[in-house]
């Protein structure tokens, strides 16, 4: 199996973390895997929010579902769809969905571990992460190393799930 196909496999949910920090490169090329994921007409609607200070983690915990997650982790990014740069809300969200996906994979590749959040709608949370008026909260990625090592989650069949005509 190569390296993609395995990282595919081998990715998990990871909702506990150490307090190491994350370094910047990583974050770097995190957020990069992030850029150069595929979007509907190329809009690439994907705005990012990098919550990293203490305050700010303390603040956003309060306001979410599994607050401990966004506590704990060293890094929480958060992934806004911008309204004007899209097209489509559903093309736009199947796009962020693509962004996160190349974003969890990046992470497990750098020895990292995250959660994908999903979608609260909520202006308290949105405000306090500085969202425009055109943007709205899609996801909440809380990132650090992993302080677990969850056994993989079980998945349907092949045969449960294609149809070959
Ligand atoms: C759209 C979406 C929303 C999710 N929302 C949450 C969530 O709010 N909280 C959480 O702990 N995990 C959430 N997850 C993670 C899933 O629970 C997890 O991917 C699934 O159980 C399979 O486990 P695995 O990622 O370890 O393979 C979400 C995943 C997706 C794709």
């Amino acid at each position: 199996m190569n390296e993609v196909l395995r990282a595919i496999k081998e990715r998990r949910s990871i909702r506990a973390f150490k307090h190491d920090p994350v370094e910047p490169e990583k974050v770097e090329a995190i957020l990069e895997a992030g850029r150069w994921a595929p979007s509907g007409r190329n809009t690439q609607p994907w705005r990012f929010v990098l919550v990293q200070s203490p305050e700010k983690r303390q603040e956003l915990a309060k306001l979410v579902p599994q607050g401990d997650m966004v506590r704990t982790a060293p890094i929480t990014l958060a992934i806004l769809r911008d309204r004007q740069a899209g097209y489509d809300p559903i093309k736009d969200a199947e796009g962020i969905g693509a962004c996160a996906q190349n974003i969890l994979l990046a992470v497990h590749s750098l020895g990292l571990g995250a959660c994908w959040i999903g979608r609260m709608q909520d202006k308290e949370v949105e405000s306090l992460l500085g969202a425009r008026e055109h943007e709205e909260l899609m996801m909440l990625i809380p990132i650090g190393y992993p302080a677990e090592r969850p056994a993989p989650r079980e998945r349907k069949p092949l045969v449960e799930l294609v149809r070959r005509i």
